[in-house]
């Protein structure tokens, strides 16, 4: 091997061998890139039902530590109000959830838990939080009265 071509005709050989290799490769990626443009997608959405599972699962330590206390271990109320409650999951965003849990409720028992107001929780952990909150939404109890509590 090397590049010491002895013809003319030797060196058009090896440079048509290259450009076929080119060409060849060319057309397998243009094959291969519409079936990864197919998985990707789903790849994403399992990536981010693996994100949720993960913010979920630390949401519920968070949850058993910090809320249940009050709210119910699965949130069905007691000395506050029950938020598995079907009505009130379908009446508050996550948006509204998070900033409830960070500012809490003036004048009554339902503290800041935000650091930035003195609580104890990260704004990541308030996140993960409202994501177990919100996993109780598909068999939430038909429950109008859940701001009564228990
Ligand atoms: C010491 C008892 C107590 C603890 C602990 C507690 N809460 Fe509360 N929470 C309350 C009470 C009481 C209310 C009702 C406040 C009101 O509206 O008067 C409330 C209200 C709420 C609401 C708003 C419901 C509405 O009225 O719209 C959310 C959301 C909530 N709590 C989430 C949490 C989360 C999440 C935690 C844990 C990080 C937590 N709470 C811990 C007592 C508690």
């Amino acid at each position: 091997m090397g590049y010491d071509y002895q013809t003319d005709e030797e060196l058009n050989r090896s440079t048509n061998r290259v450009m076929v290799v080119g060409l060849v490769l060319m057309l397998l990626m243009a094959l291969v890139f519409p079936f990864y443009r197919w998985f990707e997608p789903s790849a994403r959405a399992e990536s981010r039902e693996l994100q949720l599972e993960s913010l979920q699962e630390q949401g519920s330590s968070i949850w058993e530590f910090n809320c249940a206390s009050c709210h119910g271990l699965n949130g069905e109320g007691g000395l506050a109000p029950a938020l598995n409650s079907m009505q009130f999951l379908q009446l508050a965003t996550d948006d509204q959830i998070q900033g409830l849990i960070a500012v809490g409720v003036p004048g009554s028992q339902m503290n800041a838990y935000s650091l930035d107001f003195g609580g104890p929780l990260t704004s990541e952990q308030i996140k993960a939080v409202t994501t177990f909150i919100r996993a109780w939404e598909p068999d939430a109890p038909d429950r109008p009265d859940w701001r009564e509590s228990s």
